[in-house]
């Protein structure tokens, strides 16, 4: 099965060719993230027209580079939701096109079931069932994986994402859009133990094994440090400063990450745990989910770094194994695409 994926959903345009008996076979990637670093963020409008102008210029590349011919391919899958609606579309229209003027089916892929199925990219792959925790700039969610298409909420934010507090936060340091990178390579010259931060929701999982996240008033929390410690003139006590403050935060975030992970993992009797999205490329995340695996008995599945962010092979991915396990969908190329759109439900809407 010979797949193309497109991934369009926020700022990264990701294309590739995914073979499921060779496995990736080519992919490609174009981040916008200079082109909204001076706005602070995604500008929704400039992310759309960035991938119109980028997106046929990659499918040539990658499959040029992967020796495959456009009528060797069985499908195209594309990213159908959640996401910025005027991106989606750009990559909604250009899939069903292409699959149309090649006469085979388009598959619509839900976004996070593209990031937890991205360590099956790996070569030694989780089977099924397993828990996903899933962290991206977006969502926090701890899943119960059964197969392609049963994803079971444990867990998830009740505010803001893992991402989007390393990012807020990494913006109050006054670090670049995506902040998370910046912050985790600021905090590695930074002490953890300099400013206690607030562990939220531990408390509640402590008592009744609630597996939500809550992470804006960790935010306020060091929005209230900047205000109250203000790091002195001296640039380089400010600097250290600073990267004090990232540590601490980075701590408090990967603690509550860790222990509602360890928690999913012995509520649901598994032994199998797959890290997906931007922030499980984080590597406090993974140095200390890698402890409590040893510590506890299971085993931490992972994508490779370049896989953990938006791309387009984890969507290829997605679609054949769709493709494989639910067969070709109607050839109908009249398509919807899903900006708000829950993972549990991924398999109840239009496709
Ligand atoms: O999965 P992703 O590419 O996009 C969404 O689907 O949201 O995740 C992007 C998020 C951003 O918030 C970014 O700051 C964060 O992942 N991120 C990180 C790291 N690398 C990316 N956060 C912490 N540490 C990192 N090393
Ligand atoms: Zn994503």
């Amino acid at each position: 099965m010979l797949v193309l994926g497109i991934e369009t959903s926020c700022d990264e345009t990701g294309v590739a060719v995914y073979d499921s008996r060779r496995g990736l076979l080519a992919h490609a990637l174009h981040s916008q993230a200079a082109l909204h670093d001076q706005y602070g963020g995604v500008v929704p409008e400039l992310a759309s027209r960035d991938h119109i102008r980028r997106v046929l210029p990659l499918v040539r590349s990658v499959l040029h580079r992967s020796g495959v011919r456009e009528s060797e391919l069985d499908a195209v899958a594309f990213t159908q939701g959640p996401g910025l609606a005027g991106a989606l579309l750009v990559g909604a229209s250009f899939a069903n096109s292409f699959a149309f003027g090649l006469g085979i089916p388009a598959i619509g892929v839900h976004h996070l079931e593209g990031h937890l199925l991205s360590p099956l990219l790996e070569g030694d792959p989780p089977r099924f069932p397993f828990v996903a925790l899933l962290v991206s700039g977006g969502h926090t969610q701890l899943m119960r994986v059964g197969g392609v298409g049963d994803y079971a909420m444990l867990g998830e934010t009740l505010d803001d994402a893992a991402g989007e507090a390393f990012d807020k936060t990494a913006k109050l340091l006054g670090l670049g859009y995506p902040g998370g990178p910046a912050l985790s390579r600021l905090a590695e010259r930074g002490r953890r133990d300099r400013f206690a931060l607030p562990r939220p929701m531990l408390d509640q999982l402590e008592k009744s094994g609630d597996l939500d996240f809550s992470f804006s008033g960790l935010k306020t929390a060091v929005v209230t440090l900047l205000r109250k410690q203000a790091p002195e003139n001296n640039p380089e006590t400010a600097e250290r400063w600073r990267a004090d403050v990232a540590a601490a935060f980075q701590e408090a975030v990967v603690d509550v990450l860790v222990a509602k992970s360890r928690a999913a993992i012995e509520h649901t009797g598994m032994d199998r745990l797959v890290v997906a999205g931007g922030v499980g490329a984080n590597l406090r995340l993974r140095a200390l989910l890698n402890d409590a695996a040893a510590r506890d008995g299971f085993s931490v599945f992972y994508p490779a770094l370049e896989f953990c962010t938006d791309n387009g092979a984890m969507i290829a991915l997605a679609g054949a194994m769709r493709l494989q396990t639910k067969g070709p969908p109607e050839k109908s190329y009249r398509f919807a695409i899903h900006p708000r759109w829950d993972l549990a439900d991924a398999d109840s809407v239009e496709r």
